[in-house]
């Protein structure tokens, strides 16, 4: 069957299950894996809406109406606005046809508060939920060209780990690696699934540090955490390297973090929970004497967001099945010192689990650029 008609048909049963009638996706990941187009729209709504039992319709403005016709699950009904008139009557048409306000109505959870707010008001009969658990459940499993895309995203993003790497030297700034990043990205033919991180010395230990005129000195480490996209599907490493010879606070860290993250590699298959997964990671950092200084979660999900289900995190019980595709990066972070953070892309396999990227080198590198 084809791939668009298999993945509306698992939609449809959620909507029973989780008790919507219709749906409205704004652009984003479930756009796009329910019609292989997601344009953003802006200001301007633009939307998919997924009805329980009849033909999905596309709200586009005038100006993105070419561009959803050639939508790759060849939906037909696009009902174009223009700035002058606005959505409104295309949309109360649509609940006329579809009896929108005597429904449920599903959305995700992207939508911007701008749209919803109005459709509330043009619709005030109609109950708005949230429909990511529907989402969710239909894309945890990845089928096999998902799989596929997730592996070259992640061998554009190890290509890209390698310049990263490369562009390291002692009196280069954080932001000059970031754009060496942004810049091997775009020569790749991809786009960044997010904005790198390039963390040198003590800004290492914010395990979000957005890159700015930090120079990388001599005896620190630099932690790169940067991600290429492949026909929408994330890629996402983080490694970390010493630049020149790494002290031996550095090099201790570093092994406990590698330790940690092949503990919750070898844990991680079908039928164990994303909390054990978690659980394993979390003991050797424990063991080690850094629990405290471990201040998230193992891993996330990954697909068309770079952030999905499974979340790898305490308290996640959901059984691990083949298909599904999760970052393990444990780390430890030293307040005003360093960070280290490690991180491959993993897909649960019928008796483990394999690794879309490189290996992580058990040994912390020096940067020799
Ligand atoms: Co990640
Ligand atoms: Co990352």
């Amino acid at each position: 069957m084809d791939i668009y008609k298999h993945r509306l048909n698992a939609v449809h049963q959620g909507m029973v299950t989780w008790g919507l009638d219709t749906l409205i996706v704004t652009p984003g990941a479930a756009m796009k894996y329910l019609s292989g187009f997601s344009e953003e729209g802006f200001e301007r709504l633009l939307c998919l809406i997924v009805p329980d039992d009849r033909e999905c319709v596309f709200i586009c403005p005038s100006l993105n109406a070419q561009q959803a016709r050639s939508n790759p699950a060849g939906i037909t009904d696009i009902r174009s606005w223009n700035d002058g008139e606005g959505w409104d009557k295309t949309l109360k048409e649509l609940s006329d046809q579809l009896d929108l306000d005597i429904g449920i109505i599903g959305v995700d959870e992207g939508m911007s508060a701008r749209f919803l707010l109005r459709m509330q008001e043009l619709l005030p009969t109609s109950l708005f939920k949230s429909a990511e658990k529907v989402f969710s459940e239909c894309r945890i499993q990845k089928d096999a060209g998902e799989l596929a895309c997730l592996q070259h995203a992640a061998e554009i993003t190890d290509r890209c780990g390698e310049a990263a790497i490369a562009a390291c030297k002692e009196g280069t700034t954080e932001r000059e690696i970031a754009m060496a990043v942004n810049n091997f990205i775009a020569a790749a033919g991809s786009q960044p699934a997010f904005e790198p991180i390039v963390a040198a010395g003590s800004n290492s230990a914010l395990p979000h540090h957005s890159p700015g005129g930090r120079k990388l000195r001599n005896g620190e480490v630099v932690t790169l955490d940067i991600g290429a996209r492949f026909d929408g599907y994330n890629g996402d490493i983080t490694r970390v390297v010493s630049i020149g010879r790494p002290t031996p606070e550095a090099i201790s860290i570093y092994r406990i973090v590698y330790e940690a993250h092949q503990a919750a590699k070898t844990a991680a298959g079908p039928g164990v929970t994303a909390q054990a997964v978690d659980n394993a990671a979390r003991k050797v950092i424990i063991d080690a004497g850094y629990g405290e200084f471990f201040i998230h979660r193992t891993g996330h999900g990954i697909g068309l967001d770079e952030h999905e289900e499974p979340s790898i995190v305490s308290g996640n019980f959901q059984k691990l099945l083949p298909g599904m595709c999760f970052s393990i990066e444990p780390g430890i972070y030293l307040p005003g010192k360093f960070g280290v953070r490690l991180e491959n892309i993993y897909t649960i396999t019928n008796d483990g689990c394999r690794s879309f990227n490189r290996e992580i080198s058990p040994e912390l590198l020096e940067a020799n650029g």
